[in-house]
């Protein structure tokens, strides 16, 4: 549904959505050379691996599946569709201060704890970190644990209510998924736009962050990630997928349409190794 429609059926100006969480990896900066490759017309936008969303929230379609394997990301998504007013209630109540921060982020060391928190504490508690840590890092180690550290910010904004309302509106008609990105096969029909923005495969050993959840995403994955993208060509499906430029992934969709795209990337700890790096971004269309 376009935007001014959405406006027009909840009869009231709301902003137009933004991501609520900042995600590594987020395509925002991407979106001009990315969105030429994608369809004028489709059924139902599907992101198995939508983190942040920014290509949800650029298309805004009238029908989407959004889907992500991080169970607090998911939770948050859940949350701000379906009980925006709590959550933003909850989120006033945060403060921006070291000791507090570490309070929070310790509650996930005490699964007991941890397990009598309510989805919208589950939410509200995400949303804060991400807002008040080290570069908006969601990162977890092997325990599932938040180990991201304080980030020092002056103020920052962590209950951006305008932009919650606007996204929970935004999410009126979308299937929002925790699961591993293969049920998007489950999900897909012939003329759906499935758009996979899945951890890169490493141009080196240390280049790539994939710690977004306590699973490494391997080589293995990324073959398992090339079936399911066949699975969804077969299927009539538009499919495109971003990836990293690299030998591996450049032969692994040899049968496939390779687009090259460039973008500026931060995540390395070499600081030399910041700066443009050439993408792919597949397409199973001419
Ligand atoms: C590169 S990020 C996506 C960034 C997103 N496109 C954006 O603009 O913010 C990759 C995402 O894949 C998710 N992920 C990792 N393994 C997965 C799996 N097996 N199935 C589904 N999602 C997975 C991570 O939790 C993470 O959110």
């Amino acid at each position: 549904m376009e935007w001014r429609q959405v406006n027009l059926k909840y009869k009231k100006i709301v902003e137009v959505p933004r991501p609520f969480i900042k995600w590594v990896g987020g395509k925002r900066q991407l979106i001009p050379q990315l969105s030429q490759y994608f369809p004028d017309k489709f059924n139902t936008y599907i992101e198995p691996f939508v983190g942040g969303g920014a290509i949800f929230f650029y298309l805004l379609p009238q029908k989407s599946v959004l889907m992500d394997i991080n169970p607090e990301l998911i939770n948050t998504y859940q949350v701000i569709k379906h009980k925006v007013e709590e959550l933003i209630e909850s989120l006033r109540q945060h403060k921006n201060n070291k000791d507090y921060f570490y309070e929070i982020r310790s509650w996930d060391r005490n699964p007991s704890r941890f397990r009598t928190l309510d989805k919208v504490e589950r939410a509200s508690r995400a949303i804060f970190l991400n807002k008040t840590c080290y570069n908006g890092l969601f990162r977890v180690n092997k325990k599932n644990q938040f180990n991201t550290p304080f980030g020092r910010y002056k103020n920052p904004t962590i209950c951006d209510e305008l932009n919650l309302r606007a996204v929970s509106i935004a999410l009126t008609d979308a299937k929002i998924q925790l699961g591993d990105f293969s049920e998007s096969i489950n999900n897909a029909k012939s003329g759906d736009f499935v758009y996979m923005d899945c951890p890169y495969h490493p141009v080196s050993d240390t280049a790539n962050f994939t710690s977004y959840t306590m699973d490494d995403f391997g080589i293995g994955e990324q073959k398992r990630l090339h079936r399911v993208y066949s699975e969804l060509d077969k299927k009539g499906c538009t499919v495109l997928l971003s990836n990293s430029y690299t030998p591996f992934i450049l032969d692994l969709y040899k049968d496939y349409v390779i687009n090259i795209v460039h973008a500026n990337r931060a995540v390395n700890c070499d600081p030399s190794k910041r700066g443009k790096v050439r993408e792919v971004l597949i397409s199973n269309k001419k």
